[in-house]
């Protein structure tokens, strides 16, 4: 594996994806097999589709949502939890564009959840957010206003969450990893040209050479649990 500078006044931001969360047995959205090729998006991930049938929205998040509690985090979630407990504080960022847990089931207790969280509902009505993975049936509604709750997720036309933290984390961090994205949809796909923009080094592990991967300077391809743990370990050796 080719070196990658990395230092004890190394910042880093790594940018996660479905990719990562793949060897856990969570499925990722592109691809053969992948959701999207099951569902189609604009049926159950837009606001547009959230007002025109709600139920069949909720039906498919419900189904993501049964499946958390049987999955686990794998080699590549907890070695970038060793590395945020390694690394000082504010060296390290996790941005993710997964709503899974399992960065959070990892130990990494600063996770970005950009996209959103499926163990999350939000109130439409009174934007309360509540943390739950019950089944709580095919139309749920709030029991403090009544109005109707929406998974925590931003779909495809809203404001990803934490654009704030994450574009200071992009701008001045000296080393960007990104981790099991296809590097498609923006603004995430965008960070990594912008933390390049700004200086820092690039470094991409992923199954198949994402949309990007003219911006990554280190790119490895295979599995992220295979090639990620033994990466941060040589990191490590270095702290
Ligand atoms: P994608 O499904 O677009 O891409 C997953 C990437 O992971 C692909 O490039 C695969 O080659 C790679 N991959 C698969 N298995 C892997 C493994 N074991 N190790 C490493 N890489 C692997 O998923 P994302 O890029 O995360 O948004 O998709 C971005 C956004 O599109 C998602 O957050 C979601 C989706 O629509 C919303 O729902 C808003």
């Amino acid at each position: 594996m080719e070196a990658v500078p990395f230092s004890t006044s190394t910042r880093l931001a790594v940018m996660t994806g479905a990719g990562i969360s793949a060897e856990s047995g969570v499925s990722t959205f592109r691809g053969k097999g992948g959701l999207w090729s099951k569902y189609n998006l604009y049926e159950v991930a837009t606001p547009e589709a959230f007002a025109r049938d709600p139920r069949m929205v909720w039906e498919f998040y419900n189904l993501r949502r049964a499946q958390l509690p049987t999955v686990e985090p794998n080699a590549a979630h907890h070695a970038l939890a060793r590395l945020e407990a390694a690394m000082p504080d504010g060296a390290f960022t996790l941005i993710t564009q997964n709503v899974d847990d399992l960065h959070d089931r990892a130990g990494t207790k600063h996770v970005l959840h950009m996209h959103g969280e499926l163990a999350k509902v939000r109130c439409t009505g009174c934007g309360t957010i509540t943390e739950t993975l019950d089944d709580l049936g095919p139309l749920p509604h709030c029991d403090s206003c009544g109005a109707m709750l929406r998974p925590h997720i931003v779909w495809f036309g809203e404001m990803p969450m934490f654009l704030d933290k994450i574009d200071v984390a992009v701008r001045d961090c000296h080393l960007f990893l990104a981790v099991g994205t296809s590097g498609t949809v923006y603004p995430a796909a965008g960070m990594l040209s912008l933390a390049k923009s700004c200086g820092a080094r690039t470094v991409g592990i992923n199954l198949d050479e994402p949309d990007n991967v003219d911006s990554i300077d280190h790119f490895f391809q295979g599995k992220a649990g295979e090639l990620l743990p033994p990466l941060v370990d040589e990191w490590l050796s270095r702290l």
